[in-house]
């Protein structure tokens, strides 16, 4: 990310260096990820040290230090979700998009990750597009679903 847009969110959090959560996830949405050398120039400009900053990103789940798409794609592969077909839909979801497991699509657009439980078993196997869910998913479905957001990301365009 430009320094400048760095700069801004920085201001926003009064360069408090209390905010650093507030600040992380400013600059994940974003980026959709934590970019190294944007922590390198926060780090830079507020008072704390970069191991600090990375113990707290890496702390939180939430946060990502590896480049994701702008739709990150969530299949999950818990307990409940597993006997119910998730890992064909995995497969599918691999094939349609052309990643593995922490790969980007070429167009920056789609990643791709599991996750253990997402609690709605009962909608499984579900998996996570950006932040809509999609329950009871088959192979079939996945193809069409990621269709679907080609579609409307084509539209947005
Ligand atoms: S195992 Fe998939 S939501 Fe719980």
């Amino acid at each position: 990310m430009d320094h400048k847009c760095i700069d801004k969110i920085l201001e926003k959090y009064g360069h408090q260096e209390s905010s650093i959560i507030a600040i992380l996830q400013d600059l994940q949405e974003e980026e959709n990820y934590l970019p190294e050398n944007d922590l390198a120039y926060i780090s830079e400009n507020l008072p704390i040290p970069l191991t600090r900053i990375y113990r707290i990103a890496t702390f939180y789940n939430a946060f990502n230090l590896t480049p994701r798409g702008k739709y990150p794609v969530s299949v999950c592969m818990g307990t409940a979700c597993h006997v119910r077909g998730a890992p064909m839909v995995f497969d599918r979801v691999r094939l349609e998009l052309g990643i593995d497991i922490g790969g980007v699509t070429e167009d920056g657009l789609f990643s791709l990750e599991t996750v253990n439980c997402l609690g709605a078993c009962a909608l499984g196997p579900i998996v996570v597009i950006g932040k809509e869910y999609h329950g009871n998913m088959t192979p079939a479905k996945v193809e069409s679903t990621i269709k679907k957001y080609r579609k409307r990301i084509a539209k947005e365009k």
